[in-house]
């Protein structure tokens, strides 16, 4: 098979920028991608946060100054590039002073329809200058989820695209990108009004996520469950009866881990590296973790840790109904780094002003505290709401550190219930979406701590769990070759 070209497009990267897993996934694929052998160009916008002091970036001679027209105004980009580390994949970074220096990646302006606009089209601009027809167009999300229109519209008539084929990957459904329908001749779509949702322009608006949902040639997801939980309505945000409509191009592929990075063996933010032959350096995290946060370490008070955007998703309003009363009564830790909505910053404030030898909370954006947590803790919480993937739960079943989470979307994918019979299982799951549900599994995860063989059993379990992305790339190319032949 000769190598696939692809254009991979998204507005987070890592080790460029992140906001959450997105960023995790784009760059792990641009990496294992380009590792088998594949031509993949991966476009990102130049956001001013990127730390461009270790970042030997590149200005690309024929990409300067592009004009890009938009409905009565035009704007202007520069690419430049660099290369992902550790392997030979080529990002590009689209620079545009006035759309992306701003103090947060993504912001409630007026213009950040536009932000993102401009990136997609910027992609497909670059790709013409470069002379390059890519087999595939990925784009993640709603902020890239334009391109699949633009290339049945206002690129149309460039034969370079005649055989290109689009995936949109959902990462979250929760985000649309939904804007007044006054953008829609300013997008360019003015001419196009028939293939835009009636329902959308009565109603005044224009949903990107829709558009793309409607017009790419394959849809993915993140994981098996959350590709059936969208055609729900439950689940599918008001976009449920449109996924049904399509659901034989919509295949679940679960999220790999880049264990490069993340795995007690070799992970260089933590202080002790241990593995599954030999955890004795867990403990050791421990302590240093609960010196770190300043809470007392006791060897029989369990750790139970969270990292996580705070937000409506992440389903933090249980630990409303149960922290208190497991803060009185049990002797264990809990450890919380995070960032996000108020409300939920002011409860893990609040508890740790409450119970300050037992809950440490640190509020903000820290990538080594993260790994510290993963490899200090006991367990790990997350009782979202949903979860198309959810990648720390992964991290930590490698790190021997036993996730407690709800049956939803990857959760339920990549976590299976510990049975005390058989030992089977590599945590603890717990399905209905109150608190009674998570007491039960914190419960449960406490008093099989207090069973040093069965945890040993449970720990072991996990660690022995494969979510590589050298395999789960795999599944990726599969769907590329055969959509290349559709
Ligand atoms: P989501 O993308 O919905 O936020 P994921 O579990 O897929 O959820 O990915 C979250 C990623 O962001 C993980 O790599 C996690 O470690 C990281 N992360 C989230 N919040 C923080 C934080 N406050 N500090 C450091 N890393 C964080
Ligand atoms: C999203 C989801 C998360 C997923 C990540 C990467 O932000 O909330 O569950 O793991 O994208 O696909």
């Amino acid at each position: 098979m000769p190598p696939l070209k692809i254009c991979f497009v998204s507005s987070e990267v890592v080790p460029f920028v992140k906001a959450g897993g997105l960023g995790d996934v784009s760059g792990a694929l641009g990496k294992y991608l380009s590792r088998k052998g594949h031509d993949i160009r991966v476009f990102m916008p130049y956001y001013s946060s990127i730390d461009t002091r270790s970042l030997p970036v590149q200005v690309v001679e024929f990409l300067q100054n592009v004009p890009v027209h938009f409905g009565g105004f035009t704007l202007y980009f520069t690419a430049l590039t660099a290369k992902l580390p550790d392997s030979e994949c080529e990002v590009y970074f689209i620079h545009c002073e006035g759309l992306y220096n701003r103090s947060k990646i993504y912001t409630d302006e007026g213009d950040e329809y536009l932000r993102f606009a401009l990136l997609s089209r910027a992609a497909i601009e670059c790709c013409q200058r470069m002379g390059w027809g890519p087999d595939i167009f990925h784009c993640n999300d709603w902020q890239t989820a334009l391109i699949p229109l633009y290339l049945k519209t206002i690129y149309q008539w460039d034969g370079l695209f005649k055989q290109s084929k689009t995936v949109l990957t959902i990462h979250n459904i929760g985000y649309q990108g939904m804007f007044s329908a006054e953008a829609v001749d300013k997008l360019m779509f003015g001419g196009y009004r028939h293939m835009l949702p009636p329902e959308d322009l009565g109603a005044g608006m224009i949903n990107y996520l829709k558009l793309g949902i409607i017009y790419t040639d394959l849809i993915t997801t993140v994981s098996p469950t959350y590709a059936q939980e969208i055609q729900t309505a439950e689940y599918g945000s008001g976009l449920h009866q449109m996924l049904e409509y399509r659901k034989y191009r919509l295949a679940g592929i679960l999220n790999g881990v880049d264990y490069h990075e993340w795995s007690p063996e070799n992970d260089p933010y933590i202080p002790h590296k241990y593995s599954m032959e030999d955890f004795s350096g867990k403990e050791k995290n421990k302590k240093a973790l609960l010196e770190r946060m300043d809470l007392p370490y006791d060897p029989d008070a369990p750790v139970y840790g969270i990292i996580s955007r705070l937000t409506w998703q992440k389903g933090f309003e249980l630990l409303y109904e149960v922290l208190g009363d497991i803060l009185s009564n049990y002797e264990l830790r809990f450890v919380v780094l995070g960032s996000g909505e108020d409300k939920y910053t002011r409860f893990f404030q609040s508890a740790r002003d409450q119970f300050p030898g037992k809950l440490a909370f640190y509020n903000g954006y820290h990538i080594e505290l993260s790994h510290w947590i993963e490899a200090g803790s006991d367990m790990f919480v997350m009782p979202s709401r949903y979860e198309p993937c959810g990648l720390n739960q992964i991290y930590s079943l490698k790190y021997g550190t036993v996730p407690i989470v709800r049956k939803t979307g990857g959760l339920a994918d990549t976590v299976q219930l510990y049975d005390w019979v058989t030992q089977a299982g590599t945590g603890f799951v717990f399905e209905y979406f109150n608190g009674d549900s998570l007491r039960w599994a914190i419960d449960y995860a406490f008093n099989t701590f207090h069973n040093k063989a069965a945890w040993q059993k449970i720990m072991h379990n996990g660690m022995a769990q494969n979510f590589s992305w050298e395999v789960q790339v795999e599944k990726y190319i599969e769907l590329y070759e055969k959509l290349k032949s559709w």
